[in-house]
This record gives C-alpha cells, structure tokens and sequence, in this order.
C-alpha cells in the first residue's frame, strides 16, 4: 500500500540541528520574565536620523526590487568606509554585494565556494551558523579550538593547530574577529601569520567580521580586507545591524574580489535575490552623512562594558573585561560546580538573568564554567541584571 506519511520519507539533510541556543534562551526568558542577556540585541533604538532617512524612502516611492547585488549609492558607500578604515580599494559595482544581514552573507559565500568532500576550518567556539552551512554544502567541518590561557579568558589562535590542520583538502578558513563570544581580536601580526600559512596553499579565507566597529582600549581592528597579500582569497562580511543597533533589519554586506564576488553573487540572487529597498537607500545617506556614528561606537560599548563589569565588582564572578563586541563572559568557578548549560536554565528561571553558555560554540563537549552576557543594553537594565548577579 502507499505510504501516504511523508514524513516516514524525510532523511534530515541536519539531522543534529534543533532550535538555536540563543532563541531557546530569548524565549525561555520571555517566558519566565528574565532580564534578557543573552540573545546580542541592543535595548536601544537606531540614531533618529538614520529612521528619519529610512522613512523618506519608504514614502517616496523607494518600495520596489532593489538591484541584486544592492542600491548602488549603499555600495558606493561602503566602497568609500572601507577605503577610508581599511585602504581597500574595493570596487562597487563588482565587489560589493549587499545582502540579508550576514547570516545570508556566510551561508551565500559558503555555497559558493565549499564544494561536496572539502574541508573547511573553523575556530571554537564558533558561531552557530557556520557548520550547518558548510553541511548543506556537502563540506566537512574541521574544528579548531582557540588557545585559551591559564586564566581562562585570552583566547588566541593556535598557530602550531591551524598549520597541522590544513590539508590538500582544506578550501576554507572561517575567522570572526572580533570575536563572539569571547570578544578576541587580532594584532597586524596574527594576519600576516595568517598568510604565511595560507601562502603556499589554495584555500579561501570567509572573515566574519559584523563587530568590525566595536572594540574597546584603543584597539584598532585588523580587517582581513587591510593585509594586501590575504585580498586576493578573502571575502569578508559585515552587518548593518550590529553597527546601527538594528538587529532586525537583516542588512549587511560581501566585500571580496571579483571572481569571488562573481561566484558570490550566483548564490545570492536565489537564496533572497535582492534586500529590502528602503532601508539600503536610508543606510547608504546615514553611512555618508554621519561616519562619526560608528567611529563613536567603541567609547559608546566600552562605556557599557565599563558599567556592567564595575557592576559586578564584589560578586562572585571572575572576569575580565571584554576586549571587543558587546558581549561579557563571567566565570562562575567559585560559586557553583553544574555545567555551564544546567546553570543557564537555572538562573534565567530562578534569578532571573538569562545568559548563554560557552560550551555551546563548540563541536567537543568541554567543562567550561563561563556564561556570555550580553551588555547592549541601558544603564538600568545592566544594574538591574548585576544586582541579581551580585546576590549569588
Ligand atoms: C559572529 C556573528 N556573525 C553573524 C551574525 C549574524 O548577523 P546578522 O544578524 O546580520 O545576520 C551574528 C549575530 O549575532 C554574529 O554574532
């Protein structure tokens, strides 16, 4: 007889893929009335004038298909940003694709270039998006895990690692710096390491670098699109959201070499073809009316990371001060022997502050006892999360 349950017939192309950590915990804390830090959205509003230019085009008639690869004044745009911040001469017609916030940009540039069999790096912990991309890909996903000091918090590239690592297979290498969750960033040295190691080999680099504006002590980020001889391999991403506080926007960009952005641009055009219209065209006038809004980003998120950690001064907790993002991972070493998952679930409900675990970025189970908190947030919540986080 037919078998009519079609769902007897589906073989899981992400058979290990369940819901995501982060909305798992931004729904367990709506539904306990937790104060929210775990999920790295801003509490706070775009800057007004970039809602008022949005508005503009929403009412004068910027409401069709943008071009595929984004409005030319938003490519434009980013053109001259990353020539001014990284002296990237990057071409706007050919190397600059606009897309769905970064998570289209990683999955795009993924497809495009992993091929079933290859081997792609990635650095744990990791953000959750790259390994099921490089599955539907048919690639193979080698985790390397960052070296960590004694004090648990510096976390660094294993050089001596990555180089046992790549192989004749190796088509890919995933960085994300700065660094979530652990806010790591990369000195001019670690690039040109980068190269040493890639030089005689044919691997492509997929920097993920959506908090290129957001890193703390006069720290300057060392984009991949800054060093002349990782260029000619690299596509890096970006994202308007984390840069605006405009998380759901879903806005971001691709800046790669040509051929690569050719390649690029034949995933784009049908996984979402084309971004909505209005908000490029209000994006592209705010990035060139007001490039002090993200050069103010690092003192306006140290400020926060600043509070939130003088905050904690007198808990329980050990720390140390994020370098970059928006993220503060605590250790909860002294107080409490559960892992860093049971430990989670437990404070959201019973204290309420949600965080997310550490060990959850990784592909090898490891006995972390460190939560990633979110400081994006005003003053009052942050005090009100630490005064929770103080009573332990
Ligand atoms: C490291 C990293 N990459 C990519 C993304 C996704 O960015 P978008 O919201 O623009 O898709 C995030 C969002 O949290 C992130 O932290």
């Amino acid at each position: 007889m037919k078998n009519n349950n079609r769902s007897n017939l589906i073989t899981s192309k992400l058979p290990d893929v369940g819901t995501s950590i982060f909305a798992e915990m931004s729904r367990l804390a709506a539904d306990t009335n937790a104060i929210n830090l775990s999920q790295g959205f801003p509490s706070f509003d775009p800057p007004e004038a970039l809602l008022d230019r949005i508005s503009y085009h929403l009412h004068n008639g910027d409401n069709q298909y943008a071009p595929m690869a984004g409005v030319p004044a938003l490519r434009d745009a980013v053109a001259r940003k990353t020539q001014r911040l990284y002296d990237r001469t990057a071409n706007p017609e050919s190397e600059i694709t606009i897309c769905s916030g970064a998570t289209e940009g990683i999955f795009s540039a993924i497809q495009a270039i992993v091929r079933r069999g290859d081997e792609v790096i990635v650095f744990d912990p990791a953000y959750d998006s790259y390994e099921p991309s490089i599955t539907l890909a048919g690639g193979i996903t080698r985790h390397n895990a960052l070296r960590v000091d004694d004090k648990g918090f510096d976390f660094a590239i294993d050089w001596q690692l990555l180089e046992d690592t790549i192989n004749r297979n190796t088509r890919l290498i995933i960085l994300n710096f700065p660094h979530n969750p652990t806010g790591a960033i990369l000195q001019r040295r670690d690039l040109d390491q980068l190269a040493t190691l890639v030089r005689n080999t044919d691997c492509y680099l997929l920097s993920d670098e959506v908090y290129e504006h957001i890193i703390f002590d006069g720290e300057v980020h060392q984009s991949l699109l800054s060093h002349d001889e990782l260029w000619p391999r690299t596509m890096v991403i970006s994202s308007f959201g984390k840069t605006f506080h405009a998380t759901g926007w879903k806005v971001g960009y691709c800046i790669a070499p040509q051929e690569l952005s050719a390649e690029f641009r034949k995933v784009h055009q049908f996984v979402t073809f084309t971004v909505n219209t209005p908000v490029q065209y209000g994006i592209a006038n705010f990035l060139d009316s007001s490039p002090e809004f993200y050069a103010r980003l690092p003192a306006f998120y140290e400020e926060k990371r600043d509070l939130f950690c003088r905050l904690l001064e007198g808990s329980r907790f050990s720390l140390q001060p994020a370098r970059s993002t928006f993220f503060q991972v605590l250790d909860y070493a002294d107080i409490s022997d559960e892992t860093d998952t049971e430990l989670a679930i437990r404070w959201t409900r019973e204290l309420g502050v949600a965080s997310i675990p550490l060990s959850v970025f990784y592909d090898e189970p490891i006995a972390a006892t460190r939560l990633r908190f979110c400081f994006a947030k005003d003053s009052a919540i942050l005090e009100a999360a630490a005064k929770k986080l103080r009573a332990i």
